[in-house]
């Protein structure tokens, strides 16, 4: 059995403010392969990284993010919620969240609110297309990605497409389960279809980990990447 690939959700969100640099670091600190992010727009049009709506949960600041400035979200500390070690982290501004992710991380790009194309150009303009993929949880924007930008490539969830035929039928490339519709026979599936595998889990269960390598899903969303390598390291050793 292979090593999956690791990626961080949201950075390694565990131990650094989720979506900051200080969680990108952390995250390539624990040989993340890929770094899963949110991408939002501010006011005036520039993108930002960010999970939520509103900046309230992860920063000292209240309000949308659609409705405040860059100049409003470049001034938020968005790392004191997390730790007063990471006071004064900021909002990353995608372009110099993209900049510190180049050659040394591979990108999965939430789009929760953004022209994909736009998103498409900046991984482009620095060579990073080759190591990246996005998604999105709005119909809409995922229409977009398929019509406007097909050289990024896709990836879709087994929730939302019922079936791997579904998956392919809809032009994905990766197609993610989670720990209650990933099987061995959907997994096997994916693969014969050309498809990349895919989980996303945000527990800690070594069961839910287990289950998912032994159907040989290549690549973990998760938050948890030492009980990965733990439950990793013990398929891999030799029955005695
Ligand atoms: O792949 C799904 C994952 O990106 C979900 O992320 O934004 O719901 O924490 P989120
Ligand atoms: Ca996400």
């Amino acid at each position: 059995m292979t090593k999956a690939i690791l990626i961080c959700h949201r950075g390694l969100s565990r131990q650094a403010p989720e979506n900051t640099l200080a969680a990108l670091e952390a995250a390539l600190a624990a040989g993340a392969d890929v770094i899963e992010f949110d991408i939002r727009t501010s006011r005036d049009g520039i993108l930002y990284v960010i999970h939520d709506e509103t900046v309230d949960r992860t920063t000292d600041g209240r309000g949308r993010v659609a409705d405040m400035t860059s100049a409003e979200l470049d001034g938020l500390d968005a790392g004191s919620w997390f730790g007063a070690a990471f006071a004064g982290e900021r909002i990353p501004r995608l372009s110099v969240f993209l900049d510190a992710c180049k050659g040394r991380i591979g990108t999965y790009a939430e789009i929760k609110a953004a022209d994909p194309a736009r998103v498409r150009d900046m991984l482009a303009a620095r060579g990073m297309l080759d190591r990246a993929w996005s998604f999105s949880f709005d119909e809409g924007i995922r229409a977009q990605m398929r019509a406007r930008v097909p050289d990024l490539r896709r990836m879709v969830l087994f929730q939302h497409t019922g079936s791997v035929e579904r998956a392919v039928a809809a032009g994905a490339h990766i197609l993610e389960f989670n720990e209650t519709n990933v099987t061995p026979e959907r997994v096997a599936q994916a693969h014969a279809a050309g498809l990349v595998t895919q989980l996303f889990y945000a527990g800690a269960e070594e069961a839910v980990f287990e289950r998912a390598l032994s159907c040989g899903v290549q690549q973990m969303n998760i938050d948890e990447p030492d009980v990965l390598r733990a439950v990793e390291a013990r398929l891999m050793l030799p029955v005695s």
